[in-house]
C-alpha cells in the first residue's frame, strides 16, 4: 500500500509580514492528516525555522512537502546568495542577520541548530545560486493513514 501527498509553497524575501505563513499551513494540514503531536511539533519548529532563514537571507524560494508512505519530506529551495560555509553557519551562535532582520526578533543563530536537532535526516547544499535544504521526518505507523 503506498500514499502519497504533495503542497507547494512560495516563500518572498524580506516579507516579514507573511514569514511563517507556510509553516502554518504545514501544521494545519498536518493536524487534518492526524500526525501525532510529537511529529507535528518537531515539523513545526524545523519548517518555521528554514522558512524564516528563507525570507530573511535569501532572494526568495519555496518549501515542498511531501509525504510518501510514512515519511514526511520537507524541501526548501532558494535561488541565492547562498551560504558561504555551512560548517560555520551550522554553529550555535554564528549569523549574518541583518539589522532589520534582528528588529524582527531573528538572529539568534539558532535556526539551523534547532533544524538539525528537530529533523530526522537533514542535508544542507549551498552555491552562490542558490541553497537547497531537505528534511526528512519518519512518521509513526498510524499516522497520516488518511491519505492511503
Ligand atoms: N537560505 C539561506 N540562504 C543564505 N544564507 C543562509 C540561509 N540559511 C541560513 N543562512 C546563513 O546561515 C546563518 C545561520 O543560520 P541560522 O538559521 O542558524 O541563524 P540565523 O537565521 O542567523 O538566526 P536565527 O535562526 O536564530 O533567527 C545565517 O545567519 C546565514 O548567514
Ligand atoms: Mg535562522
Amino acid at each position: 500500500m503506498s500514499s502519497f501527498y504533495h503542497k507547494h509553497y512560495t516563500i518572498l524575501p524580506n516579507d516579514y509580514f507573511n514569514a511563517g505563513s507556510a509553516s502554518s499551513d504545514i501544521k494545519k494540514t498536518l493536524k487534518q492528516l492526524k500526525v501525532s503531536k510529537d511529529i507535528i511539533k518537531k515539523v513545526s519548529v524545523a519548517s518555521y525555522e528554514a522558512e524564516i532563514n528563507v525570507v530573511i537571507h535569501s532572494f526568495g524560494g519555496s518549501v515542498d512537502l511531501h509525504i510518501v508512505n510514512h515519511t514526511l519530506y520537507l524541501q526548501f529551495t532558494d535561488s541565492g546568495p547562498g551560504i558561504d560555509d555551512i560548517e560555520l553557519a551550522m554553529k550555535p551562535g554564528y549569523t549574518t542577520a541583518s539589522e532589520i532582520s534582528r528588529l524582527n526578533g531573528f538572529g539568534a543563530g539558532m535556526g539551523l541548530v534547532n533544524i538539525k536537532a528537530s529533523a530526522d535526516e537533514m542535508t544542507l547544499i549551498s552555491d552562490p545560486n542558490g541553497t537547497i535544504l531537505k528534511l526528512k521526518f519518519f512518521l509513526h505507523t498510524e499516522d497520516a493513514n488518511e491519505i492511503i
